[in-house]
């Protein structure tokens, strides 16, 4: 289970080498508090700067809060030292990132090989599943000996979605995962993570598309960094 606790996450603004002004405090989350259980399909939709994907890059650990605290099972991520939290990150979540990076160097199979090694330690059978499962849902068979560099922004993203689902965590975060993707794969993204959440996982998804959200179990809005209200 993920627990969020009144997390306050604040960001300085205008703290430049050019900037004369005093560094403007922009309080991004006002004490946001959820519980998401293992068997959970959370979605959170808001508007653009509402706190959506500074909310994830709080619960994978990436992120130093001001007051409130995240917990993983009975891990504490929150204030916890940098190895520990890309340990808990490691073995709990698949994240996929707003803006993720491929390794440039290497196929998109190569990358999705990498992910699934640094979480099982080695290539097995499972591997070769999940491979074939995830190429096929998300239509990108075709992608997986090309070179990041020269894919396109919705390539991109089915690549970096598959790189987050490979390894088959216990959670998924999941930042507009559709963001640069075609109205097809919106739905072969939403069909995967419904299929996902029946196969047992815990799911994260923040996006303004109300629509990719419209299949989690429970939808809460954001606002203004609080969670404004609870619709589904
Ligand atoms: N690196 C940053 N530095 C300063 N302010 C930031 C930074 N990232 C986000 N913010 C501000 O924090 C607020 C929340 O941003 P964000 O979490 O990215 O929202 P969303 O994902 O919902 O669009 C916005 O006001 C945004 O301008
Ligand atoms: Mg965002």
């Amino acid at each position: 289970m993920i627990r969020i606790i009144d997390v306050h996450i604040d960001y300085t603004q205008g703290a430049g080498v050019f900037s004369s002004a005093p560094p403007e405090l922009v309080h991004a989350l006002r004490g946001v508090s959820l519980d998401i259980n293992t068997n959970d399909y959370v979605a959170i939709v808001g508007p653009s700067g509402s706190g959506k994907s500074t909310l994830i890059t709080a619960v994978a650990g990436l992120m130093p809060v001001i007051k409130g605290d995240i917990y993983i099972d009975k891990h504490k991520i929150t204030r916890a030292r940098r190895g520990r939290q890309a340990k808990l990150r490691g073995r709990y979540f698949g994240i996929i990132f707003q803006f993720s990076e491929m390794l440039g160097r290497f196929t998109v199979e190569e990358n999705l090989r990498f992910a699934y090694a640094a979480a099982h330690g080695q290539l097995d059978d499972a591997y070769q599943e999940r491979l074939q499962y995830l190429a096929k849902r998300l239509d990108m068979f075709a992608l997986l000996t090309a070179y990041p560099g020269k894919l396109s922004g919705g390539q991109l993203q089915k690549t970096a979605i598959a790189r987050a689902l490979i390894k088959d965590s216990a959670f998924i975060l999941a930042d507009e995962p559709s963001g640069d993707l075609d109205p097809e794969s919106v739905a072969r993204v939403k069909r995967l993570l419904r299929e996902e959440h029946e196969r047992g996982k815990g799911i994260l998804l923040v996006t303004h598309d109300s629509k990719l959200a419209s299949d989690a179990k429970s939808i809460f809005e954001m606002r203004d960094g609080q969670i404004s209200s609870h619709l589904k």
